[in-house]
């Protein structure tokens, strides 16, 4: 499997520029060098504003931000990406997402379109989020250059075996958000319990599981002194058991996000 992305990334959603401007650079200084945004949260600019001030080479800063499904228009689609660009007040962007596939734009007109954003040098690296296996499979067939990603809730509670394997299967790493499953799992007793074996929180456990089966966990924190504890992930090993513990607490009805006009049938 290519990996294209950090290994874990700082998500932007809900975030105003205030705390933007607050949260990137105590997010830099923890480690984090992938920033996650869209055109939806409305933080683009700020963002843009937050890396100017840390005064770093561009290189070392990895920005994602995703083309919302309004903008799914022959018209819009790649004007918006402009627009985010001059948001962002970049040349390109790391990694450009389709934020749902929605039911207005074929598949293949959206892998189309990412790819000529791709080539046109607007993002370097183009991925899809909230894709069903069989919609990843339909991409990475269709696309020129490689789908680096497919964005996808992905927490305890949630399984996504059939997903990710097949994910896997094509390449593609997944990247999770609602890793903390709005907070659940930062308190939840069986990941704390696991934590303690290793000096680590319930939180870490969650984020850490993300990173053992292959995929790119996203958080989030507006708390600034919780960011650090986030990222130091990298320097303990879960257990098969442990995973397979974690793997337990999957549940029915645990999925938290499904719009109905921009969500496919799940896997
Ligand atoms: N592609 C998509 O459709 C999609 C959908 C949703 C999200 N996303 C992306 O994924 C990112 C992550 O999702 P998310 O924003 O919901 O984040 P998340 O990391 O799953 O959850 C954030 C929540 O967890 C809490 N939290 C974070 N660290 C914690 C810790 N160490 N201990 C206890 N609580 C903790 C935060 O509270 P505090 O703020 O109080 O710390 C916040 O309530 C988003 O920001 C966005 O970039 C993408």
């Amino acid at each position: 499997m290519q990996m294209l992305l950090p290994p874990i990334g700082f998500g932007l959603d809900e975030l105003d520029d205030q705390q933007v401007a607050e949260l990137i650079p105590a997010a830099w200084h923890a480690g984090f060098r992938a920033f996650d945004t869209a055109q939806l949260y409305g933080n683009e600019a700020a963002l843009g504003r937050a890396i100017k001030t840390l005064q770093v080479p561009r290189e070392e800063i990895f920005v994602t931000t995703k083309v919302m499904n309004r903008h799914f228009t022959e018209d819009r689609f790649l004007a918006s990406v402009e627009e985010s660009l001059e948001r962002l007040d970049l040349e390109q962007v790391d990694l450009l997402l389709v934020h749902w596939p929605g039911h207005t734009m074929p598949i293949e007109r959206q892998i189309e379109l990412l790819n000529e954003a791709c080539s046109r040098g607007l993002a370097r690296h183009i991925g899809v989020s909230n894709y069903n296996s069989e919609q990843l499979a339909r991409a990475v067939a269709l696309s020129e250059a490689p789908i680096a990603t497919n964005q996808v809730e992905i927490h305890p509670y949630l399984d996504q075996t059939v997903l990710r394997r097949r994910a896997h299967e094509l390449g593609v790493p997944l990247t999770g958000f609602f890793v903390m499953a709005m907070g659940e799992a930062a308190r939840d007793e069986a990941l704390a319990d696991i934590g303690r074996r290793h000096g680590k929180s319930a939180a870490q456990v969650a984020l850490r599981w993300v990173h053992q089966l292959g995929d790119v966990p996203l958080t989030r924190s507006t708390r600034a002194e919780r960011i650090p504890g986030n990222i130091d992930i990298f320097d303990f090993e879960l257990s098969d058991e442990e995973m397979q513990t974690i793997q337990a607490l999957a549940r029915p009805g645990s999925r938290i996000v499904s719009p109905d006009n921009l969500a496919p049938e799940w896997d």
